[in-house]
This record gives structure tokens, sequence and C-alpha cells, in this order.
């Protein structure tokens, strides 16, 4: 990245022709003394706090890695499992990490973990909105009832509740950005799995109502829908395709996949570093897919 020119920048006259990661010096134009600054590739999420359920699981923890290396001021890493956290406590040893056992399904669950992150960093800037539970694979007319009512809790009930309860501290840090994990099953069917695919489809109706709800408070709201990642949940719904043949079931997926791949935790972590960063400033309402051209 480079330019030409100058621009003004928190009292700084700064020479605008850079190249990223290399050493600059600065001279202010009132003091001439010199600072050295070094431009690195962040995504402008610095000093942001952030919120991510689910965050002990796969794509939750690579999220909160990348945000803690591109400068957040503090991370709530919330989930269910118990286990989980302890795992992803000695995975991510980071003073500016809280850890919160709570149910995003029910209210108090929630409402625990805003309290927690607005004690321990006193704002909320983002809001990675992204438990979620598979479920079983089976057709609808021997799905049981209980897994699909867990499963619309989860996947569904926890995003609502995470806008309810999150937009009020969202507003009062003077706006921010929901992402919602949704998936490619929340824009088309797959037989076998109706709770997770009716799960992710109405995510997108909860993320455009709460895009227009935040728009007069600055806060936006999106969706991301990712194809299979390779994880442990793609690893539970292969075995539930096919028992037993988990990884011929991989190799059907991925031929689904027209770049050749299952998506990394690394990959859809991008996409939400990028709807959590101010680059993303003018973006809301909208679906992203991140799925090597699956929808293409
Ligand atoms: N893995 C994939 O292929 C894939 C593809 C598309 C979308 N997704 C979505 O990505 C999101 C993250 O899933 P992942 O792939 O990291 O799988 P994962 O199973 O590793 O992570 C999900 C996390 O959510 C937590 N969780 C479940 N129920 C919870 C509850 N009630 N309260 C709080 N936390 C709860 C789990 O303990 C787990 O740590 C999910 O919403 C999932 O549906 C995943």
């Amino acid at each position: 990245m480079a330019g030409l020119g100058h621009r003004e920048l928190r009292g700084f006259l700064i020479p605008w022709a850079f190249k990223m990661g290399q050493d600059y010096q600065l001279g202010t134009h009132l003091s001439k003394r010199c600072h050295t600054i070094k431009l690195t590739k962040d995504m402008d999420v610095k000093d942001k706090v952030a919120v991510i359920t689910g965050g002990a699981g796969g794509i939750g923890l690579a999220t909160a890695r990348l945000f803690l290396e591109q400068g957040v001021r503090g991370v709530a890493v919330v989930d269910f499992s118990e286990e989980g956290l302890q795992l992803a406590k000695k995975e991510l040893t980071d003073s500016r990490v809280i850890w919160v056992q709570a149910d995003v399904s029910v209210a108090s669950g929630v409402q625990k973990y805003m309290k927690e992150t607005e004690e321990a960093f006193g704002r909320l800037d983002i809001l990675f909105l992204n438990a979620g539970v598979e479920g079983v694979v089976r057709p609808m007319v021997d799905y049981p009832e209980d897994v699909f009512d867990q499963v619309i809790a989860v996947n569904v009930k926890g995003v609502w509740l995470g806008m309810k309860y999150g937009f009020p501290l969202l507003e009062r840090s003077g706006g921010g950005s929901v992402i919602i994990t949704s998936s490619v099953a929340g824009l088309g069917g797959t037989p076998a799995v109706s709770a997770y695919v009716a799960s992710k489809h109405a995510t997108i109706g909860l993320m455009r109502t709460g895009a227009l709800e935040g728009a007069p408070h600055k806060i936006r709201v999106n969706t991301i829908h990712p194809s299979p990642v390779d994880n442990r949940m793609m690893r539970s719904l292969e075995e539930g395709f096919a028992p037993g043949q988990g990884a011929a079931a991989k190799e059907n997926f991925t031929k689904m996949i027209p770049l050749g791949r299952y998506g990394t935790n690394e990959d859809i972590a991008q996409l939400a570093l990028f709807l959590a960063s101010d680059k993303s400033s003018f973006i809301t309402g909208a679906t992203y897919v991140v799925d090597g051209g699956m929808k293409a």
C-alpha cells in the first residue's frame, strides 16, 4: 500500500508515501520532535472491545486470536462448554481475554456475559453472535422434536437475545458491529438437517431487522455464511451423514466446493475481522458468503 501527498492525523503532518511493515520517522510540525511508528496491516479494530459467543469452538477461538493480534482492547470469550473453555484457556493466554461460561439460549446467560463484559472493559464495540449447534442428521419425519427445539433455541433465540441485550451496550459505545454466523445452510435446503437449515435461514431475518433497528444508533448487523469448515462440527455432520465413513462424506462435500477444499477457522475469522472493523463502516444488512464458490 502506498500513497502520495500529505494528510493531517492527530496533530501530525504525515508524509503520505509509505509501505506496510516499515519503520518511519515522523516529525510533528509544532515541536519538530521525531516519533517512530510501525505501519501495520491492522484492520481498524484497535482498542475495540469484542464479545465472541461460541468462543471456545473452532471459528470463535480463531477469531478471538485474530482480534487480539489486531490490537483489540479486550475480548469476552463466551461459551456453554466448561471443558471447551478450559482447553481454550490453555491455547490462548492473553490478559485481554475474559472467559465467561454462559448459555446463549437463555436470557440470564446473555445478561451474564453482557454484564461481565461491561464490568471488565466498560464498553462493547463488536458482538460476534457465533454460538451454534448442528443437531442430528435425520429426515424430518424421524427428527426428534426436542433436538429441533434445542437447535432453534441456541441458533435463533441465542442470536435474538444477543441483540436484545447487546444493542443498549453498543448504543452507549456510540455504535458498533454485530456479526451473526449463519451458514450456506441459511441460503438453501439440505436434506436431513431441517432444524439447522431453518435456524440458519432465520438468522437472516433477525439480521435484516437488527440492521434496520440498529442503523439510527450506528449499529451495523451482518450475517456470514461459511461452507463446510474443517473442524469439530463438520466431523460430527460427516459422521451423521455417513456413519463410520466420515472421510468419504468429507470427500463428497469437498466436491461441492469449486475451490476444492473446506474452509479453515481462520478463513472465517478474516471475514469476521473485516465486518468488525471500520473498513466495513458502510456495510449493514448484508449476507456474506465465505464458501470457496459453493454458492456461485
Ligand atoms: N463448522 C462448519 O462447517 C460451519 C459451517 C457454517 C457455519 N458454521 C457455524 O459456525 C458457528 C461456530 O461453529 P464452529 O464451526 O466453530 O463449531 P464448534 O462446535 O467448534 O463451535 C460452536 C461453539 O458453540 C458453543 N455453544 C453451543 N451451544 C451453546 C450455548 N447454548 N451457549 C453458548 N455456547 C454454545 C459450543 O460449546 C462450541 O464451542 C456455528 O454457529 C455454526 O453453526 C459452522
